[in-house]
């Protein structure tokens, strides 16, 4: 969860939402993300025009880190249940389509395949991976 579901007190919110689908909650820690680590994590989108942006506002302030697991391709129903990236086009009853506004304060990140959530998680939670 971004430094905006932190500062607006919705992380409770949202954990309720994965775990009430029945995700269980594998990890987590309130942290304060650092630039090295926060461009190692959005690498594929280093170069794009709001990769400075991007990073500039993970690492503002605290994000809590967050891995969940459930029985298959995890990272797909959380995308789900996420939305799409701009608030604007989320679906109401996504995290973003009935939390969220702003773009670049869109909440939550999810890892967009398996691969990426393996990687993502042993960048994060080294003794996990
Ligand atoms: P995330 O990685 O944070 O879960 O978001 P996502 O997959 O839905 O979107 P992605 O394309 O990976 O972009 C990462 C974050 O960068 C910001 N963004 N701004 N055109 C823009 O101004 C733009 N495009 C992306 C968003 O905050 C997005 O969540
Ligand atoms: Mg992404």
């Amino acid at each position: 969860m971004k430094p905006d579901a932190v500062e607006r007190g919705l992380v409770g919110e949202v954990l309720a939402r994965l775990e009430d689908r029945q995700l269980r909650l594998v990890a987590a820690e309130l942290r304060t993300i650092d630039v090295a680590t926060a461009t190692r994590h959005y690498a594929e989108h280093e170069g794009k025009p709001f990769f400075d942006r991007l990073v500039a506002f993970i690492t503002s302030a605290p994000a809590l880190v967050v891995v969940v697991e459930g029985p298959e391709d995890t990272w797909r129903v959380v995308r789900t249940m996420i939305g799409a990236t701009n608030p604007a086009d989320a679906a109401p009853g996504t995290i973003r389509g009935d939390l969220a506004l702003d773009m670049a304060a869109n909440l939550i990140h999810g890892s967009d395949s398996s691969e990426a959530a393996q990687r993502e998680i042993a960048i994060f939670f080294p003794d996990l991976a």
